[in-house]
């Protein structure tokens, strides 16, 4: 008999994001489960990656991304944000958001420190921290509001503190953290001489008056902050998995450490398509924003329509519903079987993301970076049910 695997991985089983998206297929339900959009990319990015893969080299690019991607990394943030970072030093370029949170969490976290993580949150935050050998202490956000308490918040830190690990626009949430929330964050982890893990894959994807400031940009942390964006969400690329870093020199070294032995590059015609992307103007940015826009508002006002108390969303892909408002009394996990087998509409039930005790259960998450008609058709499908309970 050989060995037990590593016993903190294996303990995790099939997801139920796995489940409801089999369960979809086969009752050839929309799915509004998963987050990713079901039209791809724009085709000038994706042309320049075929050329660029056709006329340039396929080889290892630079461990720290190409010299391309990382100009325009710091360019974007500079334009956006007015943080201003030198391309040779202050950027990391990954395969994915994903590989970045693996990277910063595995050269800052030593066995037995403390990571603090914002619940309901994304999936693969936990089993990083946990493999890291880190100790999660969670902060919850309740709906449909989703605001941070300060007390909760001062409450989870302690000496042991080493990193805040934020993602601002929020999955499964849809919350975008405000200025006095991010306020609150920044001084507790200046306080308790922690860093920041920010998750801002999302950064693009916010709505009305609701504005992405990045923590980084807050007095004090531009040198304990290390900022992540990708290109998946950007772009509408989900699969090319390209992921970016920025932080201070110091840092960002650090974190290179990781990065050399986890995937050391990331495909060089990608990244320079990213770049490409990146470098777009502000109309292809207030696009993006104005077209997820309609599609939040149409999902919002169709799930209402048909019965549904939604939560707040001033950002990302994902709409929040209160399955109580239309009369369901069991749990989200039961209401996204009955929707999927019944209605023929997925959704994920939110309690999925939490990780603590008592998880919050009357909240189901759709997912609304689809097509018009699909959402359309998703929201008949819903009402059409309802109306008939
Ligand atoms: C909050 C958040 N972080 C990270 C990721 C993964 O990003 P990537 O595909 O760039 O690894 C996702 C994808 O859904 C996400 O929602």
């Amino acid at each position: 008999m050989v060995k037990d695997v590593n016993n903190v991985l294996s303990g995790f089983g099939t997801t139920v994001f796995e489940v409801m998206s089999k369960l979809a297929i086969e009752h050839k339900a929309i799915n509004l489960g998963q987050g990713f959009p079901d039209v791809d990319g724009a085709e000038d990015i994706r042309a320049v990656a075929a050329k660029e893969i056709m006329e340039e080299s396929n080889q290892y690019p630079p461990m720290m991304g190409t010299q391309k991607l990382r100009r325009a990394v710091a360019d974007h943030n500079h334009r956006f944000y007015g943080i201003a970072v030198d391309p040779d030093t202050d950027i990391l370029v990954t395969s994915g958001a994903t590989e970045a949170l693996a990277d910063c969490l595995m050269s800052l976290i030593n066995p037995g420190d403390e990571v603090i993580l914002f619940e309901p949150l994304y999936d693969c935050y936990q089993p990083l921290v946990l493999r890291a050998g880190g100790i999660p202490k969670y902060v919850r956000l309740d709906p449909p509001h989703w605001h941070l308490d300060e007390d909760r918040l001062r409450a989870a830190f302690s000496d042991k503190t080493k990193l805040v690990l934020l993602n601002t626009p929020m999955n499964p949430t849809g919350k975008v953290f405000t200025a006095d929330e991010l306020q609150m964050i920044a001084a507790a982890t200046i306080e308790h001489d922690a860093y920041a893990v920010c998750d801002e894959v999302y950064e693009h994807i916010i709505f009305g008056l609701a504005r992405h400031i990045p923590l980084a940009t807050l007095p004090g942390m531009g040198s304990r902050t290390l900022r992540i964006g990708s290109a998946g969400k950007t772009f509408s690329l989900t699969g090319w998995k390209v992921g970016y870093i920025t932080g201070c020199t110091e840092l960002i070294a650090k974190v290179a450490k990781a990065h050399q032995f986890i995937t050391f590059t990331t495909p060089p015609a990608l990244q320079n398509a990213v770049a490409y992307g990146l470098d777009r103007d502000d109309e292809f940015y207030e696009r993006l924003q104005l077209d997820m826009q309609s599609k939040r508002n149409y999902i919002k006002y169709g799930l209402e329509s048909a019965g549904f108390e939604t939560a707040d969303c001033d950002g990302t892909y994902f709409m929040n519903v209160d399955i109580r408002s239309v009369g369901f009394e069991g749990s989200d996990e039961e209401f996204c079987r009955l929707i999927t087998t019944e209605a023929g509409v997925a959704a994920v039930p939110v309690s999925a993301f939490y990780m603590s005790e008592n998880p919050e259960s009357h909240f189901a998450r759709f997912c609304f970076c689809k097509r018009e008609e699909v959402l359309k058709e998703a929201v008949e499908k819903l009402s059409d049910f309802f109306s008939k309970k």
